[in-house]
């Protein structure tokens, strides 16, 4: 039990480090939190215009989920790197560094479900690039693979390693959960036809 509360507590510390913050702000591209929906996260970083800013934190966000549930994985099992993986999107969504107020735990969910199980996780991110190059809104394409991924993790293809574990299958519906919750914004405008496309001008 000790053990699995200190890998939590370093999945939490991990997974808190705001890497669109950081970057926007060394580049000099001005806080992320300042501009377009405020939030953190690789899409609004790319209302900076900051192309290369956006993909980097695209990557870092996604990458210290991976390393966190990969690195308890390995240590302790399965059961242990879904508690990892979980407490670094939580410390994502609600980093002590920026008074808990963190990003939505897209880029950091895929990180989660590649490491976790990476034939689930190229079905999540098609999933999300094939909504984001047809409509076009990022939440949107997020709220549909977050909601897809743990049918997606039910389905019968054991040359994949599917179904999933147990323990991948809860990460991911918890996680999918927090998404919801945390979009609720973007659900409200997507509703009202009031949300910024991938690439408009304005936010
Ligand atoms: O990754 C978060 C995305 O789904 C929505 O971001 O900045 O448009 O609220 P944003």
């Amino acid at each position: 039990l000790l053990t699995l509360g200190l890998v939590a507590i370093g999945g939490y510390l991990l997974g808190s480090i705001p890497f669109g913050v950081i970057l926007t702000r060394a580049a000099g591209a001005g806080d992320v939190r300042n501009i377009g929906s405020g939030n953190i996260g690789a899409t609004n970083v790319l209302r900076t215009g900051r192309k290369d800013l956006a993909i980097a934190t695209l990557i870092l966000d996604a990458g210290k989920g991976a390393v966190a549930l990969l690195i308890a994985r390995h240590l302790f099992g399965e059961a242990a790197g879904a508690i990892a993986g979980g407490a670094a999107f939580m410390g994502h969504l609600f980093p002590v560094w920026l008074g808990f107020k963190g990003g939505k735990g897209v880029a950091t969910f895929f990180g989660l479900i590649l490491a976790a199980c990476w034939p689930l996780g190229l079905m999540a991110a098609a999933t999300w690039l094939i909504v984001a190059f047809a409509l076009r809104y990022s939440s949107l394409a997020a709220l549909v693979a977050a909601a897809l991924t743990p049918l997606y993790a039910l389905l019968p293809l054991p040359t994949l390693g599917l179904p999933a574990p147990a323990a991948i299958l809860i990460l991911a519906v918890f996680t999918a959960v927090l998404i919801y919750i945390r979009h609720h914004e973007n659900i409200a405008r997507l509703l009202k036809g009031a949300e910024p496309k991938i690439g408009a001008k304005k936010a």
